[in-house]
């Protein structure tokens, strides 16, 4: 417990001779790009956690501990109790959206929370009004915006958010940003997302390359503000983003929540590869009814949305390492728009697997979830570990946060590096990352110590 003493929460922490991190003293400003279903959620959520209403279950930042040291020494403090996270009471909230509904309204439209629920926050959610959008509907092909800025070209419209930004700035001490936006259409790197001298002149030129997404994603970065993403776009994924993400001490990582059916394949498959079981086929489809559904019905949407699915499950399997058994897996993903469902999505998963001498077994996974109830702690721990990121000289600048992946059903790795699916490794590279920021010692699981 001693060592414990030394970390408080907002005490400056001076821990391994190289890493710094700033307290998390002031305010918080978190600013949301598309106020729907997941946003509102977060924000209604925090805010009835706030007030003692609810519990902020699902969220690692809030409830997860961290066992430090050996299994005998009995140290699991709060994460949030070792290293120094920003308080739930310091969060400011801000956004944009293309339509012009406040929090209330728009958490009232997605139908994820309770009437009753909503009621009770409805003072505090009337209060946040987003800002006007940089949308193209080119990008979202489901959607017609109304509420939405105008400009000369994509570089004054990222100008008018970065104008955005700083008058935000002005009112909260640290700001980070969070894409809780559409799924846009799916776009493959090119030239103008090569270098940021080309990125900036496709700016300037309206590149058809450049997304809504990437323009506010410029704009918190070349403001100095950390950028999540919870679509599956584009966005960072571009040499010239990750280059400004490391100039200017903005850190980045990947994209897409990994909530329902990925969170789930990513538990499963881990399980299926270390008892060496083979899989010949998975088969994954989801019914939906909410917005996203709607966006995602658009097939130059649902693509996206594919890539981001499908990518899970080569990676965990190797079947370069492993032929015999995950050589010629047939992989499906299928999302079906289904209104009468909102956003209670269902989620079937048929898999096929094999054991002993080849003999077939299958296994059915049927998950009915609440999308934004799922994904509402992801967005929120996002934020709250960017943050620290951005504080932790350590981390600061090195663009890319791969220790995040466990949120991520796209994790971002630096290139050439293949990225860890497998949700368990994730955890325990989350974990392993604040023990060493915190001048901990890893934990290895070898545990030969206790028989000595
Ligand atoms: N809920 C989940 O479990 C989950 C999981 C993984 C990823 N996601 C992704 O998170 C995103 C949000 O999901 P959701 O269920 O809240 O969707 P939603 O449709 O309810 O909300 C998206 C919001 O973004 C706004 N928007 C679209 N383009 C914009 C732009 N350019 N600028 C500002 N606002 C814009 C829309 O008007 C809408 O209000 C989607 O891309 C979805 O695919 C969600």
């Amino acid at each position: 417990m001693q060592n414990l003493k030394k970390h408080g929460p907002k005490a400056e922490a001076a821990t391994s001779a190289n890493t710094k991190i700033e307290p998390a003293t002031g305010k918080l400003g978190i600013m949301v790009v598309g106020l729907g279903a997941v946003a509102t959620t977060m924000i209604a959520g925090v805010e009835a956690v706030r007030r003692g209403l609810a519990k902020p279950i699902g969220s690692l930042t809030q409830m997860g501990t961290i066992r430090l040291g050996k299994r005998t020494d009995n140290r699991s403090p709060l994460i949030k109790d070792f290293v120094p996270l920003a308080d739930l009471n310091d969060i400011v909230f801000a956004g944009w959206d293309i339509f012009e509904d406040n929090v209330y309204e728009s958490a009232a439209h997605a139908k994820v929370l309770e009437k009753k629920t909503l009621e009770e926050l409805k003072p505090y959610l009337e209060t946040i009004k987003p800002l006007p959008a940089v949308f193209d509907q080119h990008y979202v092909k489901r959607l017609h915006g109304t509420h939405l800025k105008k400009g000369r070209n994509k570089l004054d419209l990222a100008g008018q958010v970065r104008a955005d930004i700083r008058a935000f700035k002005k009112s909260v001490d640290r700001v980070v940003m969070i894409w809780c936006g559409s799924t846009e259409i799916f776009l493959e790197p090119s030239a103008v997302h090569r270098s940021l001298e080309a990125f900036e002149k496709g700016l300037e030129t309206n590149d058809a390359g450049i997304a809504p997404s990437q323009i506010y994603a410029y704009a918190a970065l070349s403001e100095g503000v950390p950028f999540a993403n919870g679509a599956p776009n584009l966005t960072v994924d571009i040499p010239a983003l990750i280059d400004l993400s490391k100039r200017n001490g903005a850190p980045i990582c990947g994209k897409d929540f990994k909530t329902g059916q990925t969170f789930m394949k990513t538990v499963l498959a881990p399980a299926f590869k270390a008892r060496l079981l083979g899989v010949s086929g998975w088969y994954s489809t989801n019914i939906l009814g909410n917005r996203d559904g709607e966006v995602l019905d658009d097939p130059e949407s649902f693509k996206t949305k594919e890539e981001s699915k499908l990518g899970s499950l080569e990676h965990i399997f190797q079947p370069e390492l492993h032929p015999d058994l995950y050589k010629d897996i047939y992989h499906k993903v299928r999302i079906n728009y289904y209104p009468p469902r909102g956003d209670n999505k269902e989620g079937w998963d048929n898999i096929d697997i094999f054991g002993w001498l080849g003999y077939p077994m299958q296994i059915k996974v049927d998950f009915l979830c609440r999308d934004s109830i799922l994904a509402a702690p992801i967005a929120l721990d996002l934020c709250l570990f960017l943050d620290l990121a951005k504080r932790t000289a350590e981390l600061r600048n090195i663009g890319i946060q791969e220790w995040l992946s466990f949120y991520l059903k796209s994790p971002q790795t630096v290139p050439g590096l293949y990225p860890e699916h497998d949700l368990f490794i994730q955890s325990m590279k989350l974990k392993n990352t604040l023990r060493h920021i915190m001048g901990e010692d890893l934990i290895t699981h070898l545990g030969l110590e206790y028989y000595d």
